[in-house]
């Protein structure tokens, strides 16, 4: 790709996941789910315009989330799958959430953030604080939540590659904090099992008990769900786990979560920080465009490894390792109270 085409497809890169949001959002690769279909037939029972929908299938088919056939028949290609709501691995709730209404809005004021030296859009825009706006919205909350376990699907598989060499067989008790419908508790438990789990969450988040992951992933025996503040204390536990937690605070805050963790862990315990970790100047990776959303997203941050361990000691816990999955997608930074 020239320098020329390689701007250009920058360019464009909304108009490609706006067009995938789309898609997503009126429920085309669901109708497309069950086998091919014309786009005359997807769109009446969509209940879309047949000849705008023909026009967007294309689209998609253009960006091979769809295949078309020359009557006007689509369907879904192996990328295009993993859109279906039913996928074990879908990413509909990701884009639900980071194409849908509440974060595309976050993005326009991203200059003037970094004109005026303060972060946090989600208050510029909508005068709260997402969490906030969370519990006044529920169509918002229900699409972050759901979006988080869509995260979760991927995000699990890595950490439990990044850990896969650890040793948890000293440990009987493993507490996910923040750890929303429980869906990476879960997997921990299934591979684990001779692990007990706790997940600590806002009581919005985990009151219905038909979105929780711990039954659907037959470890409900050995997972409860408790409604807490991170912010006030930890449930005791002989590790913590904190997957998408500590990116969404400033230092302050992240001291104070693991500070009160550092008070309920048992001796000897452990605490695993996963995050995008920032890697060195060279490396281009998804954790520095991640940073830049969440500039936008609250008062958080990605950041280094380093980072990271700096945030443990301050909190009293024992910087130990970092550890990544084959991919280094992700890192988990583990601390320990000694
Ligand atoms: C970015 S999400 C990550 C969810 C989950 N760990 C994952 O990776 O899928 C942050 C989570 O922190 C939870 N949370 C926010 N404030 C909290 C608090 N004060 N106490 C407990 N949980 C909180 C949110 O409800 C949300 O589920």
């Amino acid at each position: 790709m020239s320098s020329q085409e390689k701007v250009l497809d920058l360019i464009f890169g909304r108009w490609r996941s706006q067009i995938l949001y789309a898609g997503v959002k009126l429920g085309i690769f669901d109708a497309l789910g069950a086998g091919s279909k014309t786009a005359a037939a997807t769109a009446h029972e969509l209940g879309l315009d047949p000849a705008l929908a023909y026009r967007l299938l294309r689209a998609l088919g253009s960006l091979e989330l769809l295949r078309e056939d020359n009557d006007r028949t689509f369907s879904l290609t192996e990328t295009g799958e993993l859109l279906r709501s039913d996928h074990p691995q879908t990413l509909r709730g990701v884009t639900l959430l980071e194409e849908g209404p509440e974060h595309y809005a976050l993005w326009k004021h991203l200059p003037a953030m970094v004109r005026d030296g303060k972060q946090n859009a989600f208050m510029r825009e909508f005068g709260r604080m997402a969490f906030d706006h969370a519990v006044r919205d529920a169509d918002y909350a229900q699409v972050f939540d759901n979006a988080m376990s869509s995260y979760s699907s991927a995000q699990a598989e890595w950490v439990l590659n990044a850990l896969a060499a650890y040793d948890f067989s000293k440990m009987t008790h493993l507490c996910d904090v923040g750890g929303g419908h429980g869906y990476m508790l879960a997997r921990f438990l299934a591979r684990y099992p001779h692990l007990e789990g706790t997940v600590l969450e806002r009581a919005e988040v985990i009151s219905d008990s038909t979105r929780l992951w711990a039954g659907k992933l037959g470890v409900s025996d050995r997972c409860r769900y408790v409604a807490g503040d991170m912010f006030k204390a930890a449930p005791r536990a002989d590790a913590y786990i904190m997957k998408l937690i500590l990116h969404d605070w400033n230092d302050d805050e992240c001291v104070r979560i693991l500070q009160n963790q550092l008070a309920a862990a048992t001796p000897g315990g452990r605490v695993f920080i996963v995050e995008h970790v920032i890697p060195d100047p060279e490396t281009s990776h998804f954790a520095k465009l991640f940073d830049i959303h969440m500039m936008c997203w609250g008062t958080g941050r990605e950041r280094t490894q380093e980072e990271y361990a700096a945030l443990l000691e301050k909190a009293g816990w024992k910087y130990v390792a970092t550890w990544f999955p084959a991919s280094h997608a992700m890192g988990v930074v583990e601390g320990a109270k000694l």
